[in-house]
C-alpha cells in the first residue's frame, strides 16, 4: 500500500491491496484520471489522454482545439465550461450564476485516516494500515476550495473517497450538487449490478448491459432505502461469481442519494455516486465547510466473490465497531410475529422461559410495550411503560426474564410519532412538516425533525431513561416510514432543502451519544426489515434486520443479495412459523432453521405452541448453530448458487483459522426426473482433509471443490442440507 506522486509526470499513484488508482493534473492544473484496476507496479503512464481535435467541442484555449473538458476523463468535473456529462458537483454565486472551474491547488499524503466530522465512515485503528490524499482543487471566481480525499488500505482492495468543500471566498455560495466520488472509464463494455427491491422483498440482483446515455439508481425517500440500496457494481461482461473485473460502489450514508452511470460519446462511462441532488442544496457561507459522506470502491479481479469478501472483512472489522464487532452474537427470540401487540407480561415470560429451555440467550420484547400501543395508530414517542401490559412495570419484566439467564432487549422506533400521542400534543412543530400543507401520515405516524437538536435531546433523553431502568442489553432500533412534506419549522427559507440531509446528520449524532453512553448494549438497526440496510447504519449498530419477510424461500434471494455488500453477520434472520405470516408458504423447519442460521440467528414465533417433536428440532437447531456461530460470524463467505439464477441456493462459510467449513444446501421446488445433484464446495483448502460432521465421510478439500460431493436424493420442496466441515489433519 502507497500513495505515490511522480511530481515530473504531475501524476499520483494510489496503491491499495490488489489495486492500482492513477490521476494526472493535466495543462493548466485539470485533474484527470488514468486507470483504477488491477495492481501495477510501476506506472509510467502506458495510456495517456488522447487530445484529438473533436468538431463541436468547446476548447478553453481557443487555439487549441485538440484540448476539451468535453473529451477528457475529469477526475471532478464540474458544470458550464465544457464538459457536457454529468457533474460531480455545481454551485449557485450569489449573482445567479451556476459556473464553476476548478484547477489543482496542492496537494498532501499522510499515514492513516482522518474521522469525517459527524458522518459515519471506516476507519483504521494503527497509522500503518492505511495512507490518505487529499488533493485540493480552487475555484478563482468564487473562492470555492474542494479537498477530495482518498484513503488506499494495505488490507483491503478498497479506496474510500469524499470530499470537502469550503467557503474561502467572500460572498455565499449554495451547494446545488455535492457528490462524493465521480470516475470516467475508458471504456463502455459493462454490466451494471444493482439491488433492488421493496419492503419484504429487499435485494434482487439486477444486472443489464449497460446502453449509451444515463442509467441510475436513487432515492429521494429520506432513507437509503429497500427500492434501491445504495451500492452499485460495474462488472466487465464475462465477469462471474468467481471470474473477471469487478468494481463496486456503495455509499455509506442512510438517506437520499444517487448512484449514476453514463455512457458518453467516445467510449467513456462515467459512475457518480454521492447525495441525491434532488431536492438538496446547502447554504455555504464564507470560511463555512461541507463534509460530503465517503463511497467505499472495491476492484476485484476475480468476480463478484472477491468483492463482497473485501467489503463483508472492511465492514466487519474496519466499519463497525464497539465491543460486538468481535464478539458473538446472541441466539434472540423476539415476540413480534408470536404476538404483535396482543400480549401481557406472564406470556412474553412463558415465550422467554420456551426460549431458554430450548437454548436461546436473548428476550426481545418488540412493538406495543409503551404508551396506550394496541395498534400501530398511536403512541409512539411516548416512551413510557404500559401499565396495562406490564403491571409491575419494566423493570420487574426484565427481572423475570434476566434471573433466567436470558438477557433481555427491547425495541423502539425514536424517529416516529404519533399524531395521537402526548409529544405530538405538546410539540407540534417537532416533525417534518411545510407551512400550509396537510401533514401526510404512513403507517399512522409522522416524521420527527431531527435536524432540530431539542428533538434530537428528547429522543437521547428518553431512550436512554428506559436503557438505564432496568437491565437491557439490546435494542432494536426501527423505522417504518419514509419522509414527505420535507421541512423544517426551525430552518430559514435558504435552508430548507438541507432538511433531509440535516435530519440524517441529526440521526447520527444521536446514535453516536446513544452508542457511546450505552456501549455494553448491542444495537440492531431496522427499516420495515432492510429499509435503510447500509454502511452508515452498520458504523453504528452492528447488526440490521434483514427483511420483514421471514420465509425461508423468500430469504434465500434476500440474504443472497444482501451479502454482495453487506456480511452475514450483520444480517438478523429468524425461523418464523408456517404458514409463513408474509407469503403464507410452508416450508420445513429444517429449511427454516438452516437459512436463519446462515445469518445472525433468531426464532420470531410462539415457542409455548410447538409441539415436542418441534421443540426438539428447534434446541437442535441451537445447538448446532452455537457449534458454528464463529464460523458463520467471523468467517469467510463464499457464494455456491445463485437462487436468482436457479432452483437452488447454496454458500460455504470458511472460519478464520481455516479449521471449520460450513456449507448450506437449499432446492426450492422438486422436479420431476431429476439428475443426481454434485454441489462443488468453495474456499476449502485443497490440501487439507475434512470430515464431514453429518455424514461421518471424510474427503479432501480439493476432491469437494474440483469434483464435489454427491447430495442425497431429496423429494419434496423447500429441502434443505447443512454440512459442517472439520479439518481432520
Ligand atoms: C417493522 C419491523 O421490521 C418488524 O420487525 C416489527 O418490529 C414491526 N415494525 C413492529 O411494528
Amino acid at each position: 500500500m502507497s500513495i505515490i506522486y511522480d511530481s515530473e509526470l504531475r501524476l499520483f499513484h494510489l496503491q491499495a491491496k490488489d489495486t492500482s488508482y492513477c490521476l494526472q493534473i493535466v495543462r493548466e492544473g485539470y485533474l484527470c484520471h488514468l486507470y483504477w484496476g488491477k495492481s501495477i507496479h510501476h506506472f509510467r503512464n502506458s495510456v495517456p489522454l488522447g487530445y484529438i481535435d473533436r468538431g463541436f467541442s468547446p476548447n478553453p484555449d481557443p487555439e487549441d482545439r485538440t484540448f476539451s473538458l468535453d473529451t477528457i476523463p475529469l477526475e471532478y468535473p464540474g458544470y458550464g465550461n465544457g464538459d457536457f456529462g454529468p457533474p460531480a458537483y455545481q454551485i449557485s454565486q450569489t449573482d445567479g450564476s451556476t459556473v464553476s472551474d476548478l484547477r489543482y491547488k496542492s496537494h498532501r499524503i499522510y499515514a492513516g485516516k482522518k474521522k469525517l466530522d459527524g458522518l459515519p465512515a471506516t476507519y483504521v485503528e494503527q497509522e500503518h494500515e492505511a495512507e490518505t490524499l487529499e488533493i485540493e482543487l480552487f475555484d478563482t471566481v468564487t473562492g470555492l476550495s474542494v479537498t477530495l480525499l482518498y484513503t488506499v488500505f494495505e488490507e483491503f482492495a478498497a479506496i474510500t473517497r469524499s470530499v470537502k468543500f469550503h467557503n474561502s471566498g467572500k460572498d455565499n455560495i449554495r451547494l446545488l450538487r455535492a457528490l462524493s466520488a465521480s470516475v470516467d472509464f475508458r471504456d463502455v463494455n459493462y454490466d451494471l449490478l444493482t439491488l433492488d427491491g421493496a419492503h419484504t422483498n429487499e435485494s434482487n440482483l439486477c444486472r443489464r448491459k449497460l446502453h449509451p446515455g444515463t442509467q441510475s439508481v436513487e432515492s429521494r425517500r429520506g432513507a437509503s432505502s429497500p427500492q434501491h440500496n445504495p451500492f452499485i457494481a460495474l462488472m466487465s461482461p464475462e465477469a462471474t461469481e468467481d471470474h473477471g473485473e469487478v468494481y463496486g460502489f456503495n455509499f455509506v450514508y442512510s438517506g437520499n442519494f444517487l448512484a449514476n452511470v453514463e455512457v458518453e460519446q467516445y467510449g467513456t462511462t462515467r459512475v457518480s455516486m454521492g447525495l441525491n441532488p434532488f431536492d438538496f442544496a446547502w447554504h455555504l457561507e464564507p470560511s463555512e465547510t461541507f463534509q460530503t459522506p465517503e463511497v467505499v470502491m472495491v476492484y476485484s479481479s476475480e468476480g463478484l466473490g472477491a468483492m463482497s469478501r473485501t467489503y463483508h472483512s472492511l465492514y466487519r472489522t474496519r466499519l463497525v465497531r464497539g465491543k460486538f464487532r468481535d464478539q458473538e452474537r446472541p441466539i434472540l427470540i423476539n415476540n413480534w410475529e408470536a404476538t404483535y401487540f396482543d400480549f401481557h407480561a406472564d406470556k412474553i415470560e412463558q415465550i422467554a422461559k420456551s426460549g431458554k429451555e430450548l437454548g436461546m440467550e436473548l428476550f426481545v420484547l418488540d412493538d406495543g410495550w409503551f404508551g396506550k400501543r394496541d395498534n400501530d395508530k398511536s403512541s409512539l414517542g411516548d416512551w413510557v411503560v404500559d401499565q396495562h401490559k406490564l403491571p409491575e412495570g419494566l423493570e420487574k419484566v426484565v427481572h423475570r426474564i434476566t434471573s433466567m439467564g436470558m438477557q433481555f432487549g427491547i425495541w423502539f422506533e425514536p424517529e416516529m410519532v404519533s399524531p395521537d400521542s402526548d409529544l405530538y400534543r405538546a410539540h407540534p412543530d417537532w416533525v417534518l412538516h411545510v407551512k400550509d400543507r396537510p401533514r401526510t401520515t404512513g403507517r399512522y405516524q409522522l416524521v420527527l425533525d431531527l435536524s432540530r437538536k431539542e428533538v434530537c435531546d428528547y429522543i437521547i433523553s428518553s431512550i436512554s431513561s428506559i436503557l438505564s431502568s432496568a437491565s437491557i442489553s439490546y435494542l432494536k432500533w426501527d423505522m417504518n416510514r419514509h419522509m414527505t412534506e420535507i421541512g423544517s419549522a426551525s430552518l430559514p427559507p435558504e435552508r430548507q432543502r438541507e432538511t433531509a440531509h440535516r435530519y440524517m446528520l441529526g440521526l447520527y449524532y444521536v446514535m453516536e451519544q446513544l452508542t457511546t453512553l450505552f456501549p455494553d448494549v448491542l444495537f440492531e438497526s431496522c427499516s420495515s426489515g432492510g429499509g435503510r440496510f447500509d454502511p452508515g447504519m452498520l458504523y453504528y449498530m452492528p447488526q440490521v434486520w434483514t427483511s420483514d419477510n421471514t420465509d425461508a424461500v423468500s430469504r434465500l434471494g434476500i440474504q443472497y443479495g444482501t451479502s454482495m455488500a453487506y456480511p452475514p453477520v450483520a444480517m438478523g434472520s429468524h425461523v418464523s412459523s408456517v404458514p409463513n405470516h408474509q407469503v403464507k408458504r410452508v416450508t420445513p423447519l429444517s429449511t427454516r432453521g438452516h437459512v436463519a442460521m446462515s445469518g445472525n440467528l433468531g426464532y420470531e414465533l410462539d415457542l409455548t405452541l410447538l409441539t415436542d417433536e418441534e421443540k426438539e428440532m428447534v434446541r437442535e437447531q441451537v445447538s448446532t448453530y452455537k457449534k458454528i456461530r464463529k464460523t458463520i460470524q467471523f468467517g469467510t463467505f463464499y457464494r455456491n448458487l445463485n437462487p436468482f439464477m436457479t432452483n437452488e441456493a447454496s454458500w460455504t462459510f470458511v472460519s478464520t483459522d481455516g479449521k471449520q467449513a460450513v456449507t448450506g444446501y437449499f432446492r426450492i421446488l422438486s422436479k420431476p426426473a431429476a439428475p443426481v445433484r454434485i454441489l462443488k464446495f468453495k474456499g476449502l483448502d485443497p490440501a487439507a482433509t475434512y470430515r464431514i460432521e453429518e455424514t461421518g465421510e471424510i474427503h479432501g478439500g480439493d476432491e469437494l471443490m474440483y469434483a464435489g460431493l454427491t447430495l442425497p436424493r431429496m423429494k419434496g420442496d423447500f429441502l434443505s442440507l447443512l454440512f459442517t466441515l472439520n479439518k481432520v489433519d
